[in-house]
């Protein structure tokens, strides 16, 4: 006599068995293993007919909620984790670098080249924000010639090309160069946290649960430079009482500073992003 089989174990193996011989081998392993591990959790969960009915109204209203100019389905898979935790799986970096975390939607190519010390902020609204920005290897050497895209919203939580009316194009937006140092000073305004969209059946679902959906401040950065795995990365502001709650999870210590207050109303910060050397025949990732 074996060991009882469970409801949830033979459906797990019925389908594997099911799709044995399936054309495409790769898809009938990985959904097996999901329907296994649905299966798993059906179980443990006790999911009842109520359950179930209120899983499909709010997959459902998810889809409804999705069209061309907004995807409900990717902030679910940002809600809960999934993708800053895919990001992490596909961009590890080894001990001392610096995280890679998700670019987010608001990343634009072709931000105007800036100067060393030159203002990224073309409306010149907001508090000042100087950042002494360094970028290292591993092994705390300067990396010169690193270019650094940086993007960020504005004082009132708002990017540029989400207020095209209200902002001018390519504001707070700029691309600088690391000198021979691997120094950059970029000039800015302190960044506003934002909201994501929570009007919908994710943003009621994080109501539900008391989760708020307002992401720390921040700014992005993308730092790329032959030769090393280009490291696309945020940095926090270490005041923003949202810091411990982000709602895309992508807050690591390493990523967050302190923009300290210095001459009338502006705020300074220095940071320093550690690089790791590109693995032979690629530099992403
Ligand atoms: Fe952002």
């Amino acid at each position: 006599m074996g060991i009882p089989q469970t409801p949830a174990r033979r459906i797990a193996d019925q389908f594997a068995d099911r799709v044995r011989n399936a054309p495409d081998r790769h898809l009938a392993e990985r959904v097996s293993r999901l329907v296994a591990a649905l299966a798993r959790l059906v179980e443990e969960e006790r999911v009842d007919r109520a359950d179930l009915r209120a899983l499909i109204r709010f997959l459902t209203e998810v889809g409804h909620a999705s069209d061309a100019r907004r995807s409900e389905w990717v902030l679910l898979a940002d809600a809960l984790g999934i993708t800053s935790l895919v990001e992490a799986q596909v961009t590890r970096r080894p001990a001392g670098a610096t995280p890679n975390t998700i670019a987010g939607p608001f990343y634009r190519t072709g931000a105007p080249k800036r100067r060393d010390g030159e203002s990224i902020s073309i409306d010149g609204l907001g508090d000042r924000l100087v950042l002494g920005l360094e970028v290292a290897d591993l092994d705390g050497e300067p990396v010169g010639g690193a270019r650094i895209e940086v993007w960020q919203a504005n004082a009132e939580g708002l990017y540029e090309n989400q207020a095209p009316d209200l902002q001018p194009e390519q504001n707070l937006r700029g691309t600088y160069t690391t000198g021979p140092d691997g120094r950059a000073l970029v000039t800015t305004v302190r960044p506003k946290g934002y909201a994501i969209p929570h009007d919908g059946p994710v943003g009621e679902l994080l109501g539900r649960l008391g989760l708020s959906p307002e992401r720390p401040a921040h700014l992005h950065f993308r730092i790329s430079r032959p030769g090393f795995q280009t490291l696309t990365t945020h940095l926090f502001d270490g005041d923003d009482p949202a810091l411990g709650a982000d709602p895309l999870f992508a807050v690591e210590p390493a990523l967050v500073t302190r923009f300290a207050p210095c001459g009338a109303g502006g705020y300074e910060a220095r940071h320093r992003f550690i690089l790791a050397r590109a693995h032979p025949g690629r530099e992403d990732a």
